[in-house]
């Protein structure tokens, strides 16, 4: 007889938005695994306890979404190098007898930019907006491919120094406040504030976007972010939404679980159809 499919899942709250379960459905069509993928709505106090009852009850793995990211750090039994330098978690593994926490969130960043958009990032001036968990989630990859500078913008300048101050042993890092952002072209500038989901716009001075300057927002929506909009109204040619990332992070976390790599390209083709994103 057949035995039951593995069970997955992802805990947020909300929940219902999550484009999760379709992408880790399609994977696993595609991949030919034997597993469900559930959305879970988990209320902020009964995360942990829902978490040992998932996995006590046969669970193998879990992606952790809003607002539980940093919850998920102390339920987990062990922790991979990525997610201690995040101090973050987006994914649980069954792994022994205990739960592994990983976090996918910068390694599927990386992948979209350098694999998906073919973007080099060596040697390159980055300037990273916003010095929140997102910001540190994403921070130990991007240095990791040594990039010229690493320039961290943010509203409350304290933040953005004591990132680049703990991350400094990683490469050359700075952090600033919006307002002493020389106006020099970058590279590419990353939104990483959550400014977008309210449809604002930090303040970030003209100047810090060139002809030849990328822009990539960690968010997305059906239509352009604030972030986008502004980008090309700076006169930006590539200003780019963060749905790749949000494939190829879940790809990181397939991987992880099944120990195979999905493909993306075709999932990410059929997310910018159903979403809409340009
Ligand atoms: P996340 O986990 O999404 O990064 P967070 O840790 O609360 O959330 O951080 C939110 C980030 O967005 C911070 O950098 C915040 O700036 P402050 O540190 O000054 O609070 C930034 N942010 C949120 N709304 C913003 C806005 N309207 N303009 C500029 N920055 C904003």
């Amino acid at each position: 007889m057949n035995s039951p499919p593995d069970e997955y899942g992802v805990f947020g709250h909300p929940v219902s938005h999550s484009l999760s379960p379709f992408i880790h459905g399609l994977f696993a069509r595609t991949t030919g695994q034997s597993m469900n993928y559930r959305p879970y709505d988990v209320a902020p106090g009964e995360f942990a306890e829902r978490v040992r009852a998932f996995f006590a009850g046969g669970g193998r793995g879990l992606n952790v979404t809003l607002p539980h990211k940093i919850a998920a750090v102390e339920v987990a039994d062990e922790l991979t190098a990525r997610a201690a330098h995040a101090a973050a978690v987006n994914t649980l593994a069954l792994k022994g007898d205990g739960i592994l926490g990983d976090n996918t969130d910068g390694a599927g960043l990386v992948r979209d930019l350098c694999d998906n958009l073919g973007l080099i990032i060596t040697n390159r001036r980055v300037l990273v907006l916003g010095a929140g968990g997102a910001t540190r989630g994403v921070l130990a990859p991007l240095l990791g491919l040594a990039p010229a500078t690493v320039v961290i913008a943010n509203r409350t300048p304290a933040r953005a120094e004591a990132l680049a101050a703990a991350f400094a042993d990683l490469g050359a890092t700075q952090g600033v406040g919006f307002e002493y952002l020389e106006p020099e072209p970058f590279d590419l500038v990353i939104n990483a504030t959550s400014a977008s989901l309210s449809g604002e716009m930090p303040p970030v001075p003209h100047g810090v976007i060139g002809a030849h300057t990328v822009c990539y927002d960690l968010a997305y929506g059906k239509s352009a972010t604030a972030f986008v909009d502004w980008a090309r109204a700076q006169g930006c040619a590539r200003a780019l939404q963060g749905l790749g990332m949000l494939v190829e992070q879940a790809a990181e976390s397939f991987r992880l679980w099944r120990g195979v790599r999905p493909a993306t390209g075709a999932v990410l083709e059929v997310l910018r159809e159903r979403v809409g994103v340009d």
